[in-house]
């Protein structure tokens, strides 16, 4: 999937004071690229993954999915997309505490009923991120790096074209920080899903990762990184 923002701005009312979170950003997250966003906390990073997500709307300006202006989708439209097209991953794993690392990857399936197929795919998935002998586990008996292993699996279940992530490893130590951001290229990659981080770490960034720095509401560069370590 490819997304184009053009000169978006997002202002949030508070009180009566106005507060314009972004200021005019433009960039294009070509199809299948690994994405970072880099930037300090409060600059708008949540909000623009919010924007791109649909599950808020910009003040101002446009953002193109594959050519096609979100702000001419009508609900339908937009609710297909957030269903069908978009895979969302928190810093705080969003797992239901009742239900097995198994039925957690199936819960936004369960309304319109899990057959043994998408079982299937749902136990191959839990493999793939390692949690093969993990499936019957409730979410409290997993250490953190395994629930967001478990909240990617639930991400890619359906196939997503764009993967969203918020922090994805802010709550994990580096070592699984690392596997999380290891599984998210890798398995991106396999599904030719557009992939969009905002992190803190910059310690896992690859030379070949694209990176975006936001600041007072702009990015500040965006530059194809040369290596984080340099
Ligand atoms: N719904 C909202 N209403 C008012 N202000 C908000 C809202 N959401 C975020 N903000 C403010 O917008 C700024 C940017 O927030 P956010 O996008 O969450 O930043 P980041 O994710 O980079 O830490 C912050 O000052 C935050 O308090
Ligand atoms: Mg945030």
């Amino acid at each position: 999937m490819r997304i184009q923002i053009q000169n978006l701005h997002k202002k949030y009312q508070r009180g009566d004071t106005e507060l314009e979170v972004l200021r005019g950003i433009s960039c294009e997250f070509r199809a299948g690229s690994f994405n970072f966003i880099l930037g300090p906390s409060g600059s708008g990073k949540s909000t623009l993954l919010y924007l791109l997500g649909v599950l808020d709307q910009p003040t101002s300006g446009k953002i193109l999915i594959d050519g096609s202006a979100i702000d001419s989708w009508d609900e339908a439209k937009r609710n297909a997309y957030r269903k069908n097209d978009v895979g969302f991953i928190f810093q705080n794993f969003n797992l239901m505490s009742n239900l097995s690392a198994l039925d957690n990857v199936l819960v936004p399936f369960l309304p319109q009923g899990v057959d043994q197929k998408l079982t299937q795919t749902a136990m191959q998935l839990l493999e793939r991120v390692g949690l093969k002998d993990r499936v019957d586990h409730k979410p409290n008996h997993l250490s953190g790096g395994e629930q967001q292993r478990v909240a990617i699996a639930r991400a890619l279940l359906k196939k997503p074209q764009l993967i969203l992530a918020d922090e994805p490893t802010g709550e994990l130590d580096s070592v699984s920080g690392r596997m999380i951001f290891d599984l998210l290229r890798e398995l991106g990659q396999e599904q030719n899903a557009t992939i969009i981080i905002v992190t803190h770490d910059e310690r896992h960034i690859h030379p070949k990762d694209i990176v975006h720095r936001i600041q007072d509401g702009l990015f500040i560069d965006s530059i194809e990184e040369k290596g984080s370590s340099q």
